[in-house]
């Protein structure tokens, strides 16, 4: 069966760069017609410029006037969001708890977990009236097996986006809303092959399928989430990982 969003507008989060572009280019594939939303305009419109068509927008995910004047243009422009990716996310390194400050906590809970709940609570109405709409969150390994070599706070963001995806699903189920998450393992963006680079093959040799993931691994599996091919499945958490943790 094809897989064709012909008619949907789907909104993706982070989408200049990494996986959120993979994923706004992989939904485009498919016939949406795609918002790149992301902190980094030039690269949002560079997703954008890849694509075709589409609309590219500047928006901090953290300030919520930035969230609701993003919400106002992308209503006037396109007229509703079918599909929501909340992709955008910060990555903070591991190290001890003392070594975390309230400021570096309060920075990655803002982006990775308020930010997502801040885009859900103003497009959620929205999506209700359409009786259609398919939302997936980011979270990751390091919610599932905590931070291997992420932080405490991004470990613990990832987590809450969890509660929220399945809380999500229970208020959205009634309308024809579907919340799911994706929990990535160690896929292969430019910050993830920084913090890693020399010692790349300590993790390969502990993943099952012998390889790191790809951007287009998950956006495989986000198109899947975003089309009708799920339609009878909410609040999971679906591991993208090569079997490095098998829930
Ligand atoms: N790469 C991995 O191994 C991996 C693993 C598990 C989960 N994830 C999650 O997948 C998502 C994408 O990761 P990636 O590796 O592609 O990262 P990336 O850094 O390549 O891309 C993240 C994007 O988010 C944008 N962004 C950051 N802060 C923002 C803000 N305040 N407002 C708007 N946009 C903002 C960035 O500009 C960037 O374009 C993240 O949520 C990340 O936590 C990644």
């Amino acid at each position: 069966m094809k897989i064709d969003l012909s008619g949907k507008v789907a909104l993706v989060t982070g989408g200049a760069a990494g996986i959120g572009r993979a994923c706004a280019q992989t939904l485009a594939q498919a016939g949406a017609l795609v918002v790149v939303v992301d902190i980094n305009l030039p690269g949002a419109q560079e997703t954008i410029d890849s694509i075709g068509s589409g609309l590219a927008l500047r928006c901090d995910l953290s300030d919520p006037q930035d969230v609701e004047a993003m919400r106002d243009r992308v209503l006037t422009e396109m007229g509703k969001v079918d599909i929501l990716v909340n992709n955008a996310g910060i990555i903070s390194y591991r190290r001890g708890i003392g070594a975390v400050s309230l400021e570096e906590w309060n920075k990655v809970i803002d982006v990775n977990l308020r930010g997502p709940f801040l885009v859900c609570r103003v497009f959620i109405e929205e999506m209700k009236k359409l009786g259609w709409g398919k939302i997936i969150n980011f979270s990751s390994l390091a919610a599932r097996v905590g931070g291997i070599e992420v932080g405490i706070h991004y470990a613990a963001s990832k987590a809450g986006l969890i509660g929220l995806t399945r809380t999500l699903a229970k208020e959205g189920g009634p309308y024809g809303i579907n919340v799911n998450a994706v929990a990535p393992g160690i896929i292969a963006t430019e910050p993830v092959k920084r913090q890693i680079a020399g010692h790349e093959e300590q993790y390969i040799s502990q993943i099952p399928l012998r390889r790191l993931g790809e951007p287009q691994d998950v956006a495989n599996v986000i198109l899947f989430l975003a089309s009708p091919l799920s339609d009878y499945i909410t609040g999971i958490v679906l591991d993208i990982n090569g079997g490095i943790y098998m829930g």
